[in-house]
């Protein structure tokens, strides 16, 4: 009785420390080095001997199953946004089953059914293809499962209950502003002079590609205009640019055939990238074709990956965007609670994010960008890697 007097309090405690962490504003790794420690502070209590069921008991999660929908294991941060929903989820009493569709539509479509039909009470969805999920969607909602977007929006249904995410214009929008401080743009266009850049944008089916794009092109169109920034290939519109899947594969390409047909007689100074995956790409793309680090060019990323984090100590990538997945996990865990236990999240956003057929009640969370100087106290005071797992 007393095992379970204290585990229905340490529950208490981490719901109102995942609610708290929803008070705060996002502008730093401060929120989610308190929601992840939170839940591996109350994982333990909830072995503690006791039977299972008794332990969880009077949990918020106790007897309801989640099922969380992820898109790929080929790029760290899913395995990472699982992992930390896991802890979180389970550490409230939450059953959870997780999948992964390796960026296959139909894969995910299956794996989607088939949890509608275990009856599931809550499903997550981070999609492969953020349109071609309607008709599963509809069938969880005529079987009352709520459903969750999780990081990309679910486009064209009204089956959707609440999205959380990273301000995913926002993200573009750092990304042009780093890059306009990097390569000194306003200095070069005052001087009347110019640098090369390239641009290697997201997947097409995946709507936070197009949005950070529109970010990133409302700092940079401005130079590409008036000529301080020059694209040899041309290629500048979101058509022209964007990379099904966010393939590293096609991104390398890409910038192989960039090297060879536009820049015999010139170095390419900027890559403009949307992934840490694409950043890879263009490194391999530029080593290849005998790029140093005397011509080295600015390269973006995104998703601070363990690896990109280690190009950019090693200065073979210039910055990347720092989302913390274990912060965006703990908004998507109180959006569960929300429709698990008929509480109110956190939204923030009740305008961006217009699926086609409503606009979704969202919670945005601040991307960062981070580079050589702020990483170890993003990153490391953060808690997000260890130093060691850095060399630093
Ligand atoms: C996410 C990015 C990620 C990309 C590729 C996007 O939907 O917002 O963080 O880099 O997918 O996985």
């Amino acid at each position: 009785m007393k095992r379970k007097l204290l585990s229905s309090i340490l529950a208490l405690g981490m719901v109102a420390s995942l609610l708290a962490g929803c008070g705060q504003q996002d502008t730093g790794a401060a929120p989610a080095a308190d929601a992840a420690p939170a839940a591996e502070e109350a994982a333990p209590a909830a072995d503690a001997e006791a039977p299972a069921a008794e332990a969880t008991g009077d949990m918020p999660g106790s007897g309801k199953t989640v099922a969380l929908c992820m898109p790929t294991q080929s790029s760290e941060r899913w395995i990472n946004d699982c992992k930390n929903m896991k802890e979180q989820l389970e550490a409230l009493g939450y059953t959870v089953i997780d999948q992964f569709a390796e960026d296959d539509v139909q894969a995910q479509v299956s794996q989607i059914e088939n949890m509608v039909s275990q009856q599931v009470d809550c499903l997550v969805i981070a999609a492969v293809d953020s349109g071609a999920l309607t008709t599963v969607e509809e069938s969880a909602k005529n079987a009352g499962i709520p459903i969750i977007a999780y990081d990309r929006l679910l486009m064209d249904t009204d089956a959707v209950s609440y999205y959380a995410t990273f301000d995913n214009k926002g993200v573009g929008t750092v990304i042009g502003q780093t890059i306009e401080e990097k390569a000194g743009l306003k200095d070069l266009q005052a001087k009347g002079e110019s640098k090369t850049i390239e641009f290697f944008m997201g997947s097409p089916d995946d709507n936070n590609a197009l949005m950070l794009y529109n970010g990133l092109m409302e700092v940079l169109k401005p130079y590409l205009d008036d000529g301080t920034l020059v694209c040899k290939t041309g290629r500048t519109s979101f058509e022209d640019t964007c990379i099904l899947r966010w393939s590293q594969e096609t991104a390398q390409q890409w910038c192989e055939n960039y090297l060879a047909a536009n820049y015999a007689d010139e170095d390419l100074d900027i890559c403009a990238t949307a992934f840490d995956g694409f950043a890879y790409g263009c490194k391999a793309a530029l080593e290849n074709a005998g790029y140093t680090k005397d011509n080295w060019p600015i390269i973006s990323g995104q998703d601070a990956e363990l690896m990109a984090c280690k190009d950019i100590l090693d200065g073979t990538q210039t910055f990347s965007i720092y989302k913390d997945t274990r912060l965006l996990a703990s908004k998507c865990v109180t959006m569960v609670n929300a429709v698990c236990n008929g509480t109110e999240p956190e939204i923030n956003d009740t305008e961006q994010y217009d699926n086609g057929k409503l606009v979704v009640p969202s919670y945005l969370c601040t991307p960062v960008a981070v580079d050589k100087d702020n990483m170890k106290e993003l990153i490391v005071d953060g808690g997000y890697y260890e130093a060691s797992q850095l060399g630093l």
